[in-house]
């Protein structure tokens, strides 16, 4: 860790896939220790290119990259880098890729050197926080896109990483499961960034909210979306405060 408690700390990062134009320009961010951290941003603004970024699962053109205050450069950088940060990718069938659920979840622990004891034990106990007791010997594929995207969680809580960054956790998740996962994500002492596109789950999720636009960062205040109640005669009809109501 970065003596200020700098866990991440990218600067000018530049990327394009081939034969596209570029989609991360000159992009900064800076993220904190303690620091739950909402990002939006409009489709195909580049938010899954920079997580992918930060794993060192695609390299960019120009930039510069420091995780946990140490220069991030060579593959062997990022190996460490994929110990200590967990990301739960947009799509869970990206992150799933074994015949059961307990041999999805177990294979980040053992792969972190844990015994098949071991690591059969802590699925388990992962699976059950997040209210999948009993999914062990599921097919994953055969599970659906919400439960996919619990066992994806699943499979990143199970190599407790010290830092998160979660790409939509939200997408097929019923209310109530959507619900479960704040309370999930609030109970966990990690920091995080978190990509989403539902503004009520980001307030409740995190501490503040990070736009990206035309591949960068936007740090001007006034563009940050947000949310706020209000309380007036007729507030329990859809309503448009350009006109008077009743019409
Ligand atoms: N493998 C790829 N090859 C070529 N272009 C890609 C590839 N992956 C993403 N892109 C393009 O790069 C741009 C940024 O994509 P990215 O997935 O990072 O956006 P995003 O902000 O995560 O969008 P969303 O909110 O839809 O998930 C998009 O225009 C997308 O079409
Ligand atoms: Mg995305």
């Amino acid at each position: 860790m970065d003596k200020n408690g700098l866990i991440i700390d990218l600067e000018d990062i530049c990327f394009g896939y081939p034969g596209r134009p570029r989609v991360l320009d000159k992009l900064s961010l800076l993220f904190f220790e303690g620091e739950r951290m909402g990002l939006m941003g409009s489709n195909g603004s580049g938010k899954t290119t920079m997580f992918h970024i930060i794993m060192g699962l695609l390299k960019p053109s120009a930039g510069r990259i420091e995780v946990f205050g140490r220069p991030v450069k060579k593959e062997k950088d990022f190996r460490d880098v994929r110990k200590r940060i967990g990301l739960l990718f947009q799509d869970a069938d990206d992150q799933l890729f074994c015949p059961t659920v307990l041999e999805d979840v177990a294979f980040g622990p053992l792969n972190l050197g844990k015994s098949q004891d071991e690591a059969k034990a802590i699925a388990g106990r992962t699976l059950e926080s997040l209210g999948l007791a009993g999914f062990q010997d599921r097919i994953t594929h055969k599970l659906s896109g919400g439960e996919k995207k619990l066992v994806s969680l699943a499979t990143v809580l199970a190599m407790e990483p010290e830092v998160l960054l979660l790409d939509e956790p939200t997408t097929g998740l019923d209310d109530a499961t959507e619900k479960r996962l704040v309370e999930i994500l609030r109970g966990l002492d990690i920091s995080y960034i978190l990509v989403s596109h539902d503004m009520e789950f980001l307030r409740e999720a995190t501490t503040g909210i990070t736009c990206m636009s035309n591949g960068t960062i936007v740090l001007d205040d006034e563009r940050i979306p947000h949310t706020h109640i209000h309380v007036h005669e007729y507030g329990r009809y859809v309503h448009d405060h350009g006109r008077k109501w009743p019409a």
